[in-house]
């Protein structure tokens, strides 16, 4: 472990674009990238592998004794692994998407993810390290010297998302994305910049931009 790192917080709805956006900007910056999503999808993922109903608030804490967690967070050798088992592609089917926000909802849950993330970036050796998420602006990492909120219309992101899954009609994506939104958003905040929140609106900006968008705001910030 070096000196302090530099933290990114970037939160934003559903097929904002976030995951992308600050994986690419990490590269660009030599920083490390860390997606918070994919520690709650990887836990909704356990949850089933247990057979465990994720409305059992309970069985879900009870639980987190034994989830061995592991993300990389060199944006050029990201893994998800949960008990040495490889995740990544298995934590983005719909139907672990169609339970994550039973589990980010309950509390015990989200303030054993947030002290994980916080250990994630102390153990980056790189100069900085963006975290994306619902919650890195305000709980995760409120003291970041770049704090970004990215936004997108609903067209865009409904369209986006539809995108990148196979086997869902643009319909069903649409749904099962709104519901999603409308749930997390009872527990956080992400669709409305906090004070001193830069929000970066991607509905007219094609991937390239938003990427330099947030490049160029670490930038003035090292300034
Ligand atoms: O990529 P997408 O925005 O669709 O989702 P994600 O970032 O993979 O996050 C999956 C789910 O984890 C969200 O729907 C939230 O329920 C939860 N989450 C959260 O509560 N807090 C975070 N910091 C990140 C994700």
């Amino acid at each position: 472990m070096s000196g302090p790192v530099t933290v990114v917080a970037v939160d934003g709805p559903a097929g904002s674009g976030k995951s992308s956006v600050s994986r690419a900007a990490a590269r660009r910056l030599g920083f490390d990238y860390q997606d918070t999503g994919a520690a709650y999808r990887a836990l909704a993922w356990f949850v089933l592998e247990r057979g465990i109903d994720p409305a059992d608030e309970e069985a879900v804490v009870n639980v987190l004794a034994d989830f061995d967690y592991a993300i990389g967070i060199d944006p050029d050798d990201y893994f998800v692994r949960v008990g040495g088992v490889d995740v990544e592609a298995a934590i983005r089917e719909p139907r672990i998407s169609v339970v994550v926000s039973a589990i980010a909802r309950i509390l015990p849950v989200r303030a054993y993810l947030v002290d994980l993330f916080r250990h994630v970036i102390a153990s980056s050796d790189k100069p900085g390290v963006i975290t994306e998420g619902r919650d890195i602006t305000t709980v995760v990492c409120p003291d970041a010297p770049v704090r970004i909120l990215l936004t997108a219309s609903p067209e865009v992101r409904m369209a986006r998302r539809s995108a990148e899954i196979t086997g869902q009609s643009a319909d069903e994506v649409a749904k099962h994305l709104t519901s999603r939104d409308a749930q997390d958003s009872r527990v956080v905040d992400f669709m409305n910049a906090a004070e001193g929140v830069i929000a970066i609106d991607s509905t007219h900006l094609d991937f390239d931009q938003t990427i330099q968008a947030v490049v160029d705001l670490v930038h003035a910030a090292a300034r």
